[in-house]
């Protein structure tokens, strides 16, 4: 069975943006190390413009081939007139409001959005980058096997959550933790059964 693995960048106190969900201050540490890890082993995760300047737009998918994002993290793309932002994965964007996909490649989900995942997880194939935001997160922490934290040395105070979810211990298991030179750390974790 295919995994789900939330792969997401946030602050030392788990904000992943600010509390308007901005998250561009957190590209300033993508540097030394941390990018060539990025680049060599989760090329899968950046979006297809990061993954033209990187040179690596023609690397092959190894950990996934499907992703599934909220509307708020997709507008980020339609913004700057992007329909397929990953266009290297499967695409998929939960929403009610828009009723016709921009873009072919791209996906609308707009019913059960946790029976979805569980129908993609029953497919052959790699995993299922769940690339956020909070909401959709939220509605999908049943589902989440895996959890990548991309930790940026910032403390925020305040922000958008990891999961906007009702109070709940859901336990995980610690995989691997890999510190960079400029403070990221990325830990793995694997949800215990
Ligand atoms: N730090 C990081 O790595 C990272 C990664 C990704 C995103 N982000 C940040 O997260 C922010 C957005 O997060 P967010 O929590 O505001 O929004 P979001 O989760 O990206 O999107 C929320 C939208 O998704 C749709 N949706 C959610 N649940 C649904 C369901 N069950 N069925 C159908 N549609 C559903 C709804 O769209 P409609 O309103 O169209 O119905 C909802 O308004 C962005 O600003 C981005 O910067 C950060």
């Amino acid at each position: 069975m295919r995994k789900l693995s939330y792969f997401i960048a946030a602050s030392i106190d788990g904000f992943i943006g600010a509390p308007d969900g901005n998250a561009d201050f957190f590209t300033s540490f993508v540097t030394g190390d941390f990018l060539d890890y990025l680049k060599t082993q989760c090329s899968d995760t950046l979006p297809t413009p990061a993954r033209q300047a990187f040179g690596v737009d023609d690397a092959p998918n190894t950990e996934f081939d499907t992703i599934i994002q909220g509307r708020a993290s997709y507008d980020l793309a339609l913004d700057i007139k992007l329909t397929s932002p990953y266009a290297h994965l499967r695409e998929y964007v939960a929403s009610r409001s828009i009723k016709e996909t921009p873009d072919p490649h791209v996906e609308i989900v707009s019913g059960d959005v946790a029976a979805k995942v569980r129908e993609l997880k029953q497919e052959d194939g790699l995993g299922i980058y769940l690339c956020g935001g909070a909401s959709l997160a939220g509605q999908l922490l049943d589902e989440v096997d895996e959890l990548v934290i991309k930790t940026y040395p910032v403390v925020l105070g305040s922000g958008m959550p990891m999961f906007a979810a009702e109070f709940r211990i859901a336990d995980f298991t610690l995989d691997s933790v890999r510190a960079f030179d400029n403070g990221v750390l990325v830990r793995k974790y694997r949800r215990k059964h």
